[in-house]
């Protein structure tokens, strides 16, 4: 396989280049001030999937964000690997804790990239980690070594729920026939440490609105007369954990599957460390569910946490007032069988339950998604393993991880194929925070790994 580390050597100074131009995009789902720039990024992807040699190229509208579909067939008698990745980001907010522009992507080294990253918001989710896969196409078609049908799928609404996906799936299942999905949007442990996802969570997420009196009152004359719905609020939420952390919404764990300890022993063998955990982060101690490791909390139990919580003044000064409304953005990231619907409705009964009568209570459903694990002895599980294992020189750690990609369990039910996580980011690449960016060694390294996987994948569907 000299002609994919020779094909990288000679074109490596395009593909950061190329890499750099699409997240100039300030593709963000989001926030509609960047409509233009969420469709001026989906034409960019097209245009490179045509470069690179792809066919029946097409930006595909929907109800909301496009999405950009490409394929090359070279045989139908061959395996089909449907490549999934988004080009849209997360909103760069707050501005002010970026070191660099988040759209003016500047490559600079860190401890633990000393051969520079390329920063800015979309550098490892998803555009670097999706753009990796059009330059690995582009190399297999270049040096005449694409070894199955490809057909690339890049959503523009990952990052708000992939609302619009769902149909176009439904409605384009022939199109979407494959034998394996393929997603780089996860990570690995670390460079030295390849890893394979096998599971995500599921995601349930709600937005509470509490009202007390009907209009701003004066602190002093109601105070402690009258229901003050911050501190209601603040109350409800602390209940929902007991001194555990068990959550205590009733029925919470009713499906959650118990690991035996055969399978906590083999999670356990995953190469962490607690000490470089704590102070990556800065923090003194971890938090978390009694009687379950760090690994384990975040990989194979269900969790709740506020993401935003307001209501009355925040501005300069001190005003005295008793707010009229409080509001809160709570998550819950869901296990295996646990599913966003019930759990959804759990909380909402619960919730209303709890509130006293000196308040009114209103739930509202965002989007959710369900868990996601994957096997280990497929076929594309056995080709990323050892593909990763040519490139790393390693055999790669199966993985769970807390984060969540609620599209992929939909591929499953609407086309019958598991998708393979196959991801080249590292924890500490900040994805969604501050000062993202994305190794350039990872992702050299992913362009040089997805040939290798294509090649074992025909092989091992002969
Ligand atoms: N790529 C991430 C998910 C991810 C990152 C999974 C790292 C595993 C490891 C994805 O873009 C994401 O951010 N998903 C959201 C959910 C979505 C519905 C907004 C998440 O996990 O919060
Ligand atoms: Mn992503
Ligand atoms: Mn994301």
């Amino acid at each position: 396989m000299e002609h994919i580390k020779k094909y990288i050597q000679e074109h490596k100074d395009r593909f950061v280049e190329e890499l750099i131009d699409l997240l100039k995009i300030p593709s963000i789902s989001a926030d509609p001030t960047y409509k233009h720039d969420v469709y001026a990024c989906a034409e960019s992807v097209k245009e490179h999937l045509i470069k690179a040699g792809a066919n029946k190229v097409e930006i595909c509208s929907t109800k909301g964000y496009p999405i950009v579909y490409g394929e090359k067939i070279i045989d139908p008698q061959l395996p089909t690997v449907l490549v999934y990745g988004h080009y849209d980001v997360q909103p760069a907010d707050p501005l002010e804790l970026w070191e660099s522009g988040p759209f003016d992507p500047v490559i600079k080294t860190t401890d633990i990239h000393p051969n520079g990253a390329i920063f800015a918001r979309g550098a490892c989710d998803d555009k670097g980690q999706m753009f990796m896969h059009v330059k690995a196409f582009e190399l297999m078609m270049r040096t005449n070594s694409l070894s199955c049908n490809i057909k690339f799928m890049i959503e523009g609404e990952e990052e708000v729920g992939s609302d619009n996906l769902g149909d176009f799936v439904k409605s384009n299942k022939s199109r979407l026939e494959c034998d394996a999905i393929l997603i780089s949007d996860t990570g690995i442990i670390a460079n030295d440490t390849p890893s394979i996802t096998t599971g995500l969570k599921g995601l349930s997420y709600v937005e509470v609105e509490l009202t007390g009196p009907n209009r701003d009152l004066h602190s002093g004359l109601y105070g402690g007369a009258v229901a003050n719905p911050i501190n209601i609020l603040c109350e409800m939420i602390a209940s929902m954990k007991d001194e555990n952390n068990h959550i205590t919404i009733p029925g919470f764990y009713d499906k959650v599957v118990e690991l035996s300890s055969q399978e906590r022993a083999d999670m356990a063998r995953a190469p962490f460390s607690l000490e470089q955990y704590k102070m990556a982060l800065d923090i003194n101690d971890v938090h978390g569910e009694e009687g379950y490791t760090t690994m384990e909390r975040t990989g194979i139990r269900p969790t709740l946490d506020v993401n935003g919580i307001w209501g009355g003044y925040t501005g300069e000064g001190a005003k005295t007032v008793i707010a009229s409304k409080a509001f809160a953005k709570i998550s819950m990231r869901l296990v295996p069988n646990q599913t966003d619907e019930e759990i959804t409705k759990l909380f909402e009964d619960h919730f209303k339950a709890i509130a006293p009568k000196s308040v009114k209570v209103e739930v509202h459903p965002h989007h959710g998604g369900k868990p996601y694990v994957a096997p280990t002895d497929s076929p594309a599980y056995l080709s990323a393993s050892a593909a990763m294992e040519s490139t790393f020189g390693k055999k790669p750690v199966p993985i769970k991880s807390g984060g969540s990609i609620p599209i992929v369990a939909l591929f499953e039910k609407e086309l019958g194929v598991k998708s393979i996580l196959m991801g080249f980011g590292l924890d500490s690449d900040a994805i969604h925070s501050p000062n993202e960016h994305f190794g350039l060694f990872n992702y050299f390294k992913g362009i040089e790994t997805i040939p290798h996987f294509f090649s074992k994948f025909r092989e091992l569907n002969q």
